[in-house]
């Protein structure tokens, strides 16, 4: 594991030198027909870290959150600190909602991000160095290869005061907003005609890292707006609490029906919805696909057009939640670079 740790950090660092983000999965299914089916969330879920840990979530490995009385604490007190968090399930389009006070101190990184397996992502991020915006960002499969989408709202005292940050997904659209108020934005044709349209089941990862490491590139450093001096720490991201609704309400799992990335060949296993027009040997396993579906169009509609499908490429795996949030030091899982917040995780080796 360990030499896999460092090529795949070798990978990153050649793309933290373009600061923004550049990730990396454990199975890409863009690539690899095989990769296990992610597991749904598949309903509405609240989580309070006022009231401790949540088995919704997963430490990453070689990471220590605390909980008290301002929820999860993440807390940067040393260069190779990264403290990230990753949610056991995936969503497939849906409304996330969370209640957070971002770190202070220069350089460094609170981000809050939603990410699929073939590198889909939705980002909010705070840098600790600017106290009056938050970045919104997206990409779509991996891609990288322009640095022109994120945007700054402002934000009134992100580190010290309480703000609700919500991301409302859709096939259709993104929506980020901050205590109600829309902040940006997305529609599928604004981005690249869809092909760069976030639209693969997302896992979320929050965490808090040093962006202005010592060892970090100059551009990582430059984008998370300086050197860190430690000196002033603890530098710490405080998450109270958030809600994660899945739009798709239907599945136990989600598949990649094929190796397009869009969302139409998402399989949604156990799927409830049937389709009148097909008459497709009906499978013990049930499972649907979402053919030209609307699935997630909106909150109101949790419908899938759908076909009965003797496929069983659907086998339900429960091992996709060991995906690890990012690459930091101990985690031999080693697997995903986070993207946006990405550029700098796979750095403290
Ligand atoms: C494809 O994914 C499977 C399951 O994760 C893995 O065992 C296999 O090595 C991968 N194949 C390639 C070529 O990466
Ligand atoms: C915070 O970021 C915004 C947007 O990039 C910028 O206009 C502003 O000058 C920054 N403030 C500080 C203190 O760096
Ligand atoms: C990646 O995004 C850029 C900029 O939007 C676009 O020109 C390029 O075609 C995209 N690449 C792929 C493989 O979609
Ligand atoms: C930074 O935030 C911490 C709480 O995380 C606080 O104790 C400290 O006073 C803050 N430092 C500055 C310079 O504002
Ligand atoms: C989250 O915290 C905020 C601020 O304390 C509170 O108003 C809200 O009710 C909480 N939401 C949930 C779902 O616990
Ligand atoms: C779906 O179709 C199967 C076979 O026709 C039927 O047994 C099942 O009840 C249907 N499910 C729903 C939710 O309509
Ligand atoms: C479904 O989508 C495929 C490709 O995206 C297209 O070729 C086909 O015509 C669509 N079918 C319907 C019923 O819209
Ligand atoms: C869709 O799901 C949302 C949340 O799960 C629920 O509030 C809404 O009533 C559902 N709509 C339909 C049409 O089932
Ligand atoms: C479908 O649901 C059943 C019962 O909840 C479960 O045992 C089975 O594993 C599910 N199938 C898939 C493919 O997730």
């Amino acid at each position: 594991m360990r030499s896999q740790v460092l090529s795949l950090a070798a990978t990153a660092l050649t793309f933290s030198s373009l600061v923004l983000g550049q990730t990396s999965t454990d199975c890409d299914p863009l690539t690899n027909t095989t990769c296990p089916s992610d597991t749904a969330l598949g309903k509405t879920i609240t989580v309070d870290f006022t009231s401790g840990e949540s088995s919704e979530f997963t430490v990453d490995t070689g990471t220590t959150i605390t909980y008290g009385d301002d929820g999860a604490e993440f807390i940067i007190t040393s260069d190779g600190d990264a403290r990230t968090i990753v949610s056991n399930n995936y969503i497939f389009f849906g409304k996330v909602e969370v209640v957070l006070k971002a770190a202070n101190g220069t350089g460094i990184v609170s981000s809050f991000v939603m990410e699929s397996d073939d590198l889909d992502e939705i980002d909010w991020e705070w840098l600790g160095g600017n106290a009056t915006v938050v970045e919104t960002n997206y990409f779509g499969k991996g891609n990288t290869t322009t640095y022109n989408r994120a945007t700054y709202p402002t934000v009134n005292d992100p580190q010290d005061i309480w703000h609700t940050y919500t991301i409302d997904w859709t096939s259709e659209y993104i929506k980020w907003y901050v205590d109600g108020s829309l902040v940006r934005t997305l529609l599928y044709s604004d981005a690249l005609d869809g092909k760069n349209f976030p639209q693969t089941p997302m896992k979320i990862k929050i965490g808090n890292w040093v962006g202005g490491a010592a060892d970090e590139s100059t551009g990582t450093v430059e984008w998370a707006g300086g050197y860190t001096d430690l000196t002033e720490a603890p530098f710490t991201m405080y998450v109270k609490n958030l809600t994660i609704e899945d739009y798709t309400t239907s599945g136990t799992t989600y598949t990649y029906g094929d190796e397009t990335g869009d969302y139409t060949s998402i399989i949604i296993s156990n799927s409830t919805s049937n389709s009148t027009t097909s008459s497709g040997t009906s499978s013990s396993s049930g499972t649907t696909y979402a053919v030209n579906s609307t699935v997630g169009t909106s909150s109101s509609d949790n419908s899938t057009t759908s076909s009965t499908s003797s496929s069983t490429s659907s086998s339900s795996s429960s091992t996709v939640s060991s995906v690890s949030g990012a690459s930091i030091p101990g985690d031999d899982m080693a697997t995903t670079l986070l993207a946006a917040v990405g550029f700098g995780f796979a750095l403290f080796l």
